[in-house]
């Protein structure tokens, strides 16, 4: 071939990669079409900056491969789960799930790939033309069970089809969470689902925590709630597991917009007002010998109640119901939990304990590593939760491991 057809072919090949880079779909992770779940802020750019363990929707159309460009200031775990509403990849449910790893800095990351081609795609991968919708979650707390705060933070800029097809507004498909339900959580690594996935005996690994088994989100799946999650392993009410540690403390990190950023902001609270509060703190005050109970903990937990009932708090509305947990890796601070619901309801909280100390001899399997609920475990947890939660609000409970994003992680992941 001449020199000069190769320079037109070449001509002709980088024009039509250009095109379909030009006509490649993109939306900013704040585009109306994306749903996001979680505490976080967005950036000039369009992009959603956060570190607690968020979650977003993304509806797509013909889609061969999904993207998502990504900046990360440590490493991070992204669940990703599927539905095809139009059959086939899915049989027309929440479908197969993966795991993205997500490295300190800058990069584009396959999401779902080869959606055009079954023989390619492995385990995400259905007919082109479908309509798919993924659920990308962060699976790691804010910062991994870090004795100090280091920015941990994530961006995610914007999401991508690098293969054709667009991204369309988020699909009305079973099992997403109804924007008129919010639940909040309040906990350290039991809340955080550290060492969920593991069954004793076994030592936690970074990669065996995963937000998405944790009671909380088994108890919004059961109630088709929106979940906020702030939860740190490690920290306590009024000090935290190691000692020789002193970081902060969960009444403090709770009120950030990003739990890993010594000056965060304060969220705003009256933009996601939740319709009940489960806070489970305590564990880690107990821990290691120490003299119990702490004089400080009966009254900051009553402090913390009586903050959280009037941060929620909407003239003419009974107060925000907060249910005060403890158990079930430990139980000695089961009567300070009690006492403190006392004070803070005689101040006007709607507070109640609950006991969940019962789940760990309550059924085989419920130990995971280190000590920490097992996805069994998680899930015992979440049927009690629910059965309050659901009590207090007059929601009905459905099954955690129906047709929705939890119920087919718990189906399909490893
Ligand atoms: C992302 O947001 C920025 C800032 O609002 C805007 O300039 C840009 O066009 C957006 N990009 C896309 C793909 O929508
Ligand atoms: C309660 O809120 C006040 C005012 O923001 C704050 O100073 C205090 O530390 C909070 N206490 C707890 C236990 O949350
Ligand atoms: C349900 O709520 C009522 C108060 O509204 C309470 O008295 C009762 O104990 C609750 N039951 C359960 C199972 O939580």
């Amino acid at each position: 071939m001449r020199r000069g057809a190769w320079g037109a072919a070449a001509a002709v090949a980088a024009a039509a990669l250009l095109q379909q880079i030009a006509a490649r779909d993109t939306a900013n992770a704040t585009d109306p079409r994306i749903r996001i779940v979680g505490r976080g802020l967005a950036n000039d750019a369009g992009g959603w900056v956060f570190d607690w363990p968020n979650s977003f929707l993304v509806s797509t159309h013909g889609a061969e491969t999904v993207t998502a460009s990504v900046s990360s200031n440590g490493w991070a775990r992204l669940r990703v789960v599927a539905y095809s509403s139009t059959g086939g990849f899915t049989d027309g449910r929440w479908g197969p799930s993966a795991v993205v790893n997500v490295a300190p800095g800058t990069g584009e990351y396959v999401l779902v790939a080869g959606l055009g081609d079954d023989k390619l795609g492995g385990p995400l991968a259905a007919p082109a033309a479908e309509d798919v919708t993924i659920l990308v979650s962060k699976m790691n707390e804010a910062d991994y069970n870090e004795h100090h705060e280091t920015d941990a933070r994530v961006t995610l800029h914007s999401f991508s089809l690098p293969g054709g097809g667009e991204i369309v507004p988020v699909a009305d498909v079973p099992g997403l969470p109804r924007s008129d339900r919010r639940i909040e959580f309040i906990g350290d690594s039991i809340t955080a689902a550290y060492g969920v996935a593991g069954l004793a005996p076994c030592t936690a690994r970074p990669w065996q925590q995963e937000a998405g088994r944790s009671h909380a989100a088994l108890t919004c799946a059961a109630l088709s709630a929106q979940c906020h999650v702030q939860a740190w392993s490690g920290r306590g009410l009024v000090m935290n597991y190691e000692s020789e540690e002193p970081g902060t403390h969960m009444p403090e990190i709770e009120r950030r917009v990003w739990g890993s950023v010594l000056d965060s902001p304060e969220w705003d609270f009256s933009s996601w007002v939740p319709h009940a509060v489960w806070v489970n703190l305590g564990t880690n005050d107990q821990c290691c010998g120490r003299k119990w109970p702490l004089p400080s903990f009966e009254p900051t937990l009553a402090a913390l109640l009586l903050n959280i009932t009037k941060r929620y708090a909407v003239a003419g509305h009974s107060p925000v119901p907060i249910f005060a947990a403890f158990g079930p890796v430990a139980s000695s601070y089961g009567p300070q939990v009690q006492a403190a619901v006392k004070a803070a309801n005689a101040n006007g909280a709607l507070a109640v304990a609950v006991d969940q100390t019962a789940i760990f001899p309550g059924g085989p399997g419920r130990v995971g590593c280190s000590g920490h609920p097992s996805t069994a475990g998680q899930f015992a947890m979440a049927q009690q939760a629910a059965t309050s939660i659901g009590n207090a609000t007059g929601w009905a409970v459905g099954p955690i491991d129906g047709d929705n994003p939890v119920g087919a992680l718990l189906r399909w992941s490893t």
